[in-house]
């Protein structure tokens, strides 16, 4: 059967798990299978997985406390000591069943283990199929900084089936929507148009959002796979957004992930140069219809400037930003400011 996508390294599997997993595997050659799941995943999706793949359902595995929190080197020591407890060899293959977090850490853990065994994503969020589960980039967050500590090494295979989508709570779901907007606005200006005239996610058929979401992402990793250009554009929003979600990780009203990155693509939108030509107008107007506006107060500045420091993309001691236009797969990199980060956040807490 042939994959949804192909890319260099591997392929992507969109629905039909049933269909694509046993022809798939078949044709491989692992020693053993382990599983990785968190407690949603274990309860919701692993009897629906196991049905569907055939895979026996005494395989060894772990599973770890679902959340951000969780994705920490702590973790890490659990799972690589379930792979040691479990004898695992270098010819194994580790399942990551759930969302970014399992994907990322999962794959760290694996592609670490005796340096490096196979892995492949099975992504359970929308947030993990529109983007974590492909590009191979594999992290942990490290002394509050997101995924600060992590390496790029592609999965076996990525299976996506949306059937795990009705096992989500609407502000899961919202907040996986936050990249399909992201890719609407990098690389595909018909679904940025029906996502404009979109009223509420309420009785959205995902489905018809994956393909072209995943389409974007892949275009872009398999140009520039470990991020030395146009892949930092997948980080529109991020720079702000990134800084929010930690900020709030650990209060009594944490942000999901989407949640912070559709406030971080406004606020980066917002100080964007005219000649990027975004279409902040409409991005404002869809932030405001799907997502609780949160007002983010003055006293914050200083820790989110801080964290800004650490991304990923600043260089010469500058924190960076990367913004798509108004062309399809083009990138801008601007420096950010401490008053351009006030004047935005400023703006944003207004709307
Ligand atoms: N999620 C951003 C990237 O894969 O580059």
């Amino acid at each position: 059967m042939k994959p949804t996508f192909q890319l260099r390294d591997y392929p992507i599997f969109v629905g039909d798990l049933l269909d694509f997993f046993p022809n798939w595997i078949q044709k491989q050659a692992y020693s053993q299978y382990f599983i990785i799941t968190d407690e949603h995943t274990r309860r919701q999706c692993l009897q629906p997985f196991l049905d569907g793949t055939g895979l026996d359902s005494d395989m060894p595995g772990v599973t770890i406390p679902a959340g951000e929190r969780f994705k920490n080197m702590a973790t890490c020591e659990q799972i690589w000591q379930a792979m040691f407890d479990a004898g695992l060899d270098r010819e194994a293959l580790v399942i990551n069943l759930g969302g970014g977090v399992i994907g990322d850490m999962g794959g760290f853990c694996a592609a670490t283990y005796k340096r490096g065994v196979d892995f492949i994503q099975v992504p359970t969020t929308l947030l993990s199929m529109t983007d974590a589960a492909a590009g191979g980039k594999l992290a942990v967050d490290f002394q509050g900084i997101k995924n600060a500590v992590g390496l790029f090494k592609n999965p076996a295979a990525v299976f996506v089936e949306p059937v795990f989508l009705d096992t989500l709570p609407a502000r899961e779901l919202r907040s996986g929507f936050g990249e399909v907007i992201k890719h609407a606005m990098i690389g595909d200006p018909a679904l940025w148009d029906r996502i404009v005239k979109l009223d509420s996610l309420d009785g959205v058929n995902w489905f018809d959002f994956l393909n072209p979401s995943i389409a974007v992402k892949v275009k872009v990793v398999e140009e520039d796979p470990l991020e030395k250009g146009l892949r930092a554009v997948l980080n529109f929003g991020h720079t702000i957004g990134h800084a929010l979600e930690s900020y709030y990780l650990h209060t009594a009203s944490p942000l999901a992930h989407g949640e912070a990155v559709a406030i971080g693509m406004v606020c980066e939108a917002e100080l964007a140069p005219k000649k990027a030509k975004l279409r902040t107008g409409e991005l404002i107007s869809i932030v405001q219809r799907f997502y609780p506006h949160r007002v983010v107060p003055e006293s914050a500045l200083p820790e989110l400037w801080n964290l800004m420091q650490q991304d990923k993309k600043n260089a010469a001691g500058a924190v960076r930003m990367a913004l798509p236009d108004a062309e399809p797969y083009t990138l801008h990199l601007m420096d950010l400011t401490y008053e351009d980060l006030a004047r935005s956040l400023m703006v944003c807490n207004m709307l």
